[in-house]
């Protein structure tokens, strides 16, 4: 499912991203550009980056 239209960036490669070592919000950012434009996406974002964290 895509999280961020912008980007184009699916719930799998956010979780691929915390699964190989992207710890937090910022550091999916900085590596995928997730949530780098118009913002929308970046709560339901950071929501599926905590919740693979919680499920690691
Ligand atoms: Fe993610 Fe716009 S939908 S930055």
């Amino acid at each position: 499912m895509y999280v961020c239209l912008c980007k184009g960036i699916t719930d799998s490669q956010i979780r691929t991203a915390v699964n190989n070592g992207a710890e937090s919000m910022r550091a999916v950012r900085d590596q995928l550009g997730v949530a780098s434009q118009c913002g929308k996406c970046s709560s339901f974002c950071r929501e599926i980056v905590r919740e693979t964290l919680e499920n690691t």
